[in-house]
């Protein structure tokens, strides 16, 4: 047997895995207007009667910003190799332009400091989701300027915490901030205009492109650049060629419109065709997919559950759920005429059918499409209705299957050739998900909201054995389910 042979069969990740965990500022902070931060357009939006389930907002969260050195303790505790945090654009620059504030970056510094004296790598993300109030004011991501003023805030945390953190991601899931933002309107900004959704996925394309040059000039060479997407698993509910067709118009409009330009330098032609009768992307200038080619690092890869979709009769698919809420609002520009599936298998609480093989899949098309490119997978992980029994334990067996299961297609994609670097369980932390509030549950800690103490759930220990011995365990033990 050769060596990887007997780590397959042993159960083993190539060593130097990195295990590691997730969150985002606005869903994790709180101290919304501590230190000088200013609203995103997550505040506005949480702050508006009926956008956010049970009026929740990100005001206290989970109190991070206070509880960040406690939270580095349970990080060790996990065994985390790594963690993957998100800095809040109004907290470092609060009008989105312009000179930073100190306050904010030295909050990211303390953090940073701490995760390295504990031997966790810091992995930043610029952009999870919440902009400066005052540039959705301006016109937001529809508008070209907001990909300069990303730009420019790029530099500012590259130059403060360039030194010490290698691992950076632009931007988080582009396709959430526009096709949710300006299309279905079930996230911030809330818009609901399939014209902005396009150009507002263009000008997150290009805030990647032109932030990724200046974190290059910024900072040494070693510091890798990524971008972590959500691209979709979209799969036809039959092999009629209607079904193949509308299954390939998601895909475009859902992966091609990112990893295009991204990896390709260029929009899908298919893509452009498809979306002619709203627009003919004169957005799009001279330069800008250069730009956007720019060379990545790695590619951060979010996975939770596949699509199904199929060609409708008619328009019967509304009132759509598209896994961040529910909304008469289709987010996908010119495509009334595709209906959405629920897959079938089991469901975590947000719905979502549990099947691994998505996982496999995407692993796989990456690994076909950009051989050479590491990857990471940036986000995993279920939503359970956590509870802790009378003994204060937080007994949480299906989330341990679903990560088992995922873990296990991640060990199989490797044996296949994928170059998988590392593994985010998403999340860290119980928190804030979007206009769900506090009602769904993530973390593998479980966190009382009402006195923000921390319990690690049974799937925290497991992961946290995971992260010891760098191999799956062979089954649950039964004293964490
Ligand atoms: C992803 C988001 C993350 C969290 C998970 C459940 O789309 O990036 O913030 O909401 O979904």
């Amino acid at each position: 047997m050769s060596d990887s042979q007997s780590d397959a069969a042993s159960g083993a990740f190539p060593p130097g895995f990195l295990w590691g965990a997730a969150t985002a500022s606005y869903q994790i902070e709180g101290a919304a207007r501590e230190d000088g931060r200013t609203p995103s357009i997550w505040d506005t939006f949480s702050h508006t009667p009926g956008k956010v389930l049970g009026g929740d907002t990100g005001d206290v969260a989970v109190d991070h910003y206070h509880r960040w050195r406690e939270d580095v303790g349970l990080m060790k505790q996990l065994g985390l190799g790594a963690y993957r945090f998100s800095v809040s654009w109004p907290r470092v620059q609060p009008t989105g332009r312009g000179p930073a504030v100190q306050r904010g970056l030295d909050f990211y510094r303390r953090l940073v400091d701490e995760l390295l004296a504990s031997g966790i790598q810091p992995a930043l993300t610029l952009y999870h989701w919440d902009l400066p109030q005052e540039l959705e004011d301006a016109g937001g991501w529809p508008e070209r300027d907001t990909a300069l003023r990303f730009a420019d805030y790029a530099a500012i945390v590259a130059d403060a915490l360039g030194d010490r953190v290698e691992n950076w991601i632009t931007l988080n899931e582009p396709w959430c901030s526009s096709f949710l933002g300006y299309g279905s309107g079930v996230h911030a900004p809330g818009r609901t205009d399939h014209l902005a959704t396009l150009r507002a996925a263009h000008h997150l394309n290009l805030a990647h492109g032109l932030g990724a040059q200046r974190l290059r000039a910024a900072m040494p060479a070693r510091n890798r650049i990524a971008i972590s997407l959500n691209t979709a698993v979209v799969r036809p509910l039959t092999q009629s060629p209607e079904d193949q067709d509308a299954a390939r118009r998601i895909d475009a409009l859902a992966n091609g419109i990112f990893d295009g330009p991204l990896l390709d330098g260029a929009y899908p032609e298919d893509l452009i065709a498809d979306t002619a009768r709203l627009t003919d992307w004169s957005f799009v200038r001279d330069g800008d997919l250069a730009a956007i080619n720019h060379p990545l690092d790695a590619l951060g890869l979010n996975y939770y559950t596949p699509s199904l979709v199929s060609r409708a009769d008619d328009n019967a698919a509304a009132p759509r759920a598209d896994g961040h809420g529910t909304t008469e609002h289709s987010p996908w520009p010119c495509a009334d005429d595709i209906a959405f599936h629920q897959t079938p298998g089991e469901r975590t609480a947000m719905g979502w059918t549990v099947d691994p093989t998505g996982l496999y899949d995407l692993l796989m098309r990456y690994t076909r499409k950009a051989p050479d490119l590491p990857l990471y997978i940036t986000e995993n992980g279920a939503a359970y209705d956590d509870k802790p029994d009378p003994d204060g334990q937080v007994r949480d067996p299906e989330r341990l299957a679903y990560l088992r299961a995922h873990l296990g297609t991640v060990r199989r994609a490797i044996q296949d050739g994928a170059d998988v670097r590392g593994y985010y369980l998403w999340s860290l932390l119980d928190n804030f998900e979007w206009s769900y509030g506090y009602s769904k549950r993530f973390g593998a800690v479980y966190v009382d909201y009402a006195t923000q103490a921390r319990t690690i759930k049974a799937s925290g220990h497991w992961y946290a054995e995971l992260a010891k011995t760098g191999r799956l365990p062979k089954e649950p033990a039964d004293s964490m389910t």
